[in-house]
């Protein structure tokens, strides 16, 4: 089942917009689902914006940019998402939103079609728990920008079936992606080691070692692509500190991965970064 078939994304925030964006200009037809009228208008017009940035540069015809954008269908009514063979969540990092909107869409979709989780740091296994055909459920993480970033972690759950994970990693291969098969552990791999990233930055931070700005330059300068301040501002703070707050219980309150206290009260002011306009830095429009 490996080709351009219809796709839904679930969620049309930071990882929905950017992965209806990334299969879109694949070549798939998309239905990007979410809430309400205003987040689809909202969703739409930061890819549109995303795209247009790429047509300033002269790597994306004005023709191009309307094809792809007439590719995704906004929807919020989950009938709507009947014909698609694939569908990937990307809504809050919630669990008990997740599992309520997968045992909907369930219901509404082909019983060949393959549903995805984008989530950062929950249990697949957990996700999938209560549907009807928990083997057809698996993870598929992204990575923000999705239409940039070629890793897609392809999580299987405990009753995930190899073969629906196995074709997935082909699909997703297929439109042009890098994906590695993990098993579904806290944080999977690349966010169990980036949570002493993100933890270590707050400690240094914290000890008076180097201020946010410092610690940022310095790991650049050391060859990382972003600083561990500046990432959490792309990522969300909250949904950053979601992930370090998951992995922390997954792994029973290891001290490992305890999160960092001014991680918490970032995310209580509000500040969580790019999205709101301010977090760890602030920034303009
Ligand atoms: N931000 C990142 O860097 C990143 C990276 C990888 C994975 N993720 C994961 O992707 C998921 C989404 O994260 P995000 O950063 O895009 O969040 P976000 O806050 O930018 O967007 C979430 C979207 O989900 C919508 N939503 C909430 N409940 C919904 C529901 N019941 N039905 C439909 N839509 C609903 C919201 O309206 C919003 O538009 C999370 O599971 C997160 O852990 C995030």
């Amino acid at each position: 089942m490996v080709g351009k078939q219809p796709c839904a994304v679930l969620g049309a925030g930071t990882m929905g917009g950017g992965i209806a964006q990334f299969l879109a200009a694949a070549g798939c037809e998309v239905f990007l689902y979410d809430l309400g009228e205003e987040l689809l208008s909202r969703g739409m017009e930061s890819i549109r914006a995303r795209l247009g940035r790429r047509v300033e540069k002269g790597k994306l015809t004005p023709e191009a940019q309307e094809e792809i954008l007439a590719r995704i269908r906004p929807v919020t009514d989950l009938r709507d998402l009947a014909s698609a063979c694939w569908v990937i969540e990307a809504v809050v990092e919630r669990l008990d939103v997740k599992k309520e909107l997968f045992a909907k869409v369930e219901e509404r979709v082909d019983a060949e079609a393959v549903l995805a989780t984008n989530t950062s740091s929950l249990s697949v296994t957990s996700v999938a728990a209560n549907l009807r055909r928990p083997e057809r459920l698996l993870g598929l993480h992204f990575f923000n920008p999705a239409p940039v970033m070629p890793l897609v972690e392809v999580v299987l759950g405990a009753r995930t079936d190899l073969q629906v994970a196995e074709t997935a990693a082909e699909w997703i291969c297929s439109l042009g992606k890098d994906p590695v098969l993990v098993k579904d552990t806290p944080g999977f791999l690349v966010n169990r080691v980036a949570r002493h990233f993100h933890s270590e930055a707050y400690r240094i931070v914290g000890e008076g070692l180097a201020d946010k700005e410092q610690v940022d330059r310095i790991l650049r300068g050391a060859g990382y692509k972003m600083g561990p301040f500046e990432l959490q501002d792309l990522i969300g703070v909250d949904i950053n500190y979601a992930a370090s707050v998951s992995v922390y219980e997954g792994f029973f309150h290891d001290p490992r991965f305890r999160p960092h206290p001014d991680q918490r009260l970032l995310v209580e002011s509000g500040d969580l970064g790019r999205k709101t306009g301010r977090g760890h830095y602030a920034y303009d429009g």
